[in-house]
């Protein structure tokens, strides 16, 4: 056990890989909190196993599905212009594979690119290179081989990825006190995912309709872990939604935050918040100053419902766990007292402003009865197909989705590879500019999103990021065509 320690300082997951190989029945056992894989002169070299393992949460114990030794999977770092080189070998014993979420890189290839499948026992590198203007900011990467995502997400697979760059060089934000916070929850049996049996049955079909919670809610692998906050100091909360459906309704017991950056990067100057809506795969960083008496603040999760309750006459489960009605304590925030307080950050990066799209379209967000599947959600009335291109759109063009939620549960659209503004919500613009890749649209509710196609074409996706409802059908093929003919 003690050899792992060394881990951590050199970054190395060579090792890991080993010690796993050792491990009986291929079973390791899982350290929580992330280690730290940094890019080196312009490459971020990586070696990761995607392995069962057993954990301890709330002592209880806990069989997951991890990268490398660790629940969450481990941190990496890179910088715009780096090359990232990923050697991934897939040990849990049906196919998967990884998906770099909010990163802008090519879908094709050995990039990022969620049609490739990773038998079990078999490894593959991914290889690809940031763009030199690639935007700093909090992104993550999972599995994506459609079918299983939400099994294995759920089943624990997530990690962070952190691009450094312009942001991270603003004076207040460098003297900042920085965590990353990667909001997950677990079930204690979720990694067992070698038998497919279950999923027939009713009870695991209903779980899986409404989307799926897990029994144990973490911060970084961690039950209510604490945050020291110095006196006067600043503290920079990256936040991260890797849970496969739970909502997190943040709030910091009423006490503002300052939020810096969206899902695609720093927004233009921080704007105060007391609460904090992040639904599955987005991510929102937040400034705390140290400016409150001492003590001990919560970082709480509020009651959110999104939807679903009343589906099928009621019956309809919560399956297990679940945040619509509780109140949550994710984590603690230790403050050391009130001296001299460090400034905010006036301005932070200008989000640029969009031009007026050259097209718009509609996306209908609901679900609906197969003969032979049962319950599936649709993206204007079709479930995927991988053999169908949804959508085509021209490479450097600029287009305006209209995404209506025309169901009975909240939808959070997540669009792959081209990071997006939100135009407005229900025809109200937003208050401040920002980009995305995911958005909620809750039931009943309509969001139009403006979005520039640059760089990359291909064919990527676009989906629910409640993983069960992708996995039942709600994604689409996205072409992006370097032409300048489009069939529409
Ligand atoms: Cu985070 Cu297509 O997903
Ligand atoms: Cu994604
Ligand atoms: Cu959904």
């Amino acid at each position: 056990m003690k050899r792992r320690q060394f881990l951590t300082l050199s970054g190395s997951t060579v090792a890991a890989v080993l010690l796993s190989r050792c491990a009986s029945n291929n079973t390791t056992q899982a350290r929580p909190s992330p280690t730290v894989i940094s890019s080196k002169g312009g490459l971020l070299d990586v070696d990761l196993e995607a392995l069962s393992m057993n954990t301890t949460l709330s002592g209880r114990q806990f069989h997951l599905l991890g990268y490398n030794d660790r629940i969450p999977g481990p941190l990496l770092q890179a910088q715009p212009g780096d090359t990232v080189r990923l050697r991934f070998t897939n040990r849990i014993g049906q196919p998967t594979n990884l998906h770099y979420h909010g990163l802008h890189v090519p879908p094709t290839g050995n990039a990022d690119n969620v049609f490739l499948k990773i038998p079990s026992g078999e490894t593959l590198t991914y290889e690809f290179t940031l763009p030199e203007n690639h935007p700093a900011g909090l992104f993550w990467y999972h599995p994506h081989y459609h079918g299983y995502v939400a099994d294995q997400v759920f089943g624990g697979l997530a990690g962070a990825f952190i691009v450094r760059g312009e942001l991270d060089e603003i004076p207040e934000i460098k003297a900042a006190t920085e965590h990353v916070l990667l909001l997950k929850d677990y079930d204690p049996d979720a990694g067992r995912i070698g038998s497919r049996a279950t999923r027939g049955m009713m009870g695991a079909h209903m779980a899986q309709m409404r989307g799926r919670e897990g029994a144990v809610v973490t911060v970084n692998g961690e039950i209510q872990p604490t945050f020291n906050l110095s006196a006067g100091g600043l503290l920079r909360l990256r936040l991260l939604n890797a849970s496969s459906s739970r909502f997190y309704r943040l709030s910091l017991e009423e006490h503002p935050f300052y939020l810096i950056a969206t899902d695609g990067g720093a927004i233009a100057e921080p704007v105060e918040l007391r609460e904090l809506l992040l639904s599955p795969g987005e991510r929102a960083e937040v400034l705390v100053r140290g400016d409150r008496e001492p003590g001990q603040y919560r970082l709480l999760n509020l009651p959110y419902d999104r939807g679903g309750m009343g589906m099928m006459g009621g019956m309809m489960g919560r399956g297990p766990g679940g945040s619509a009605n509780v109140t949550e304590t994710l984590a603690t925030i230790t403050y050391h007292g009130q001296t001299d307080v460090l400034p905010l950050p006036k301005t932070l990066i200008p989000v640029e402003t969009l031009p007026e799209p050259t097209q718009t379209r509609r996306f209908l967000l609901n679900h609906g009865m197969n003969p032979g599947r049962g319950m599936v959600f649709l993206i204007n009335g079709r479930a995927f197909d991988h053999q169908r291109i949804d959508t085509t759109v021209g490479l450097n063009t600029v287009e305006e989705w209209e995404l209506i939620n025309t169901g009975v549960m909240d939808h959070p659209f997540h669009l792959h590879t081209n990071h997006f503004q939100i135009a407005s919500v229900n025809g109200t613009p937003p208050p401040y500019r920002a980009w995305k890749d995911t958005v909620l649209v809750p039931f009943g509710q309509s969001v139009r999103i403006r979005i520039p196609f640059r760089d990359f074409g291909g064919k990527t996706v676009y989906h629910c990021h409640i993983l069960d409802h992708e996995d039942l059908g709600m994604m689409g093929m996205l072409a992006i065509q370097d032409e300048v003919a489009i069939v529409k």
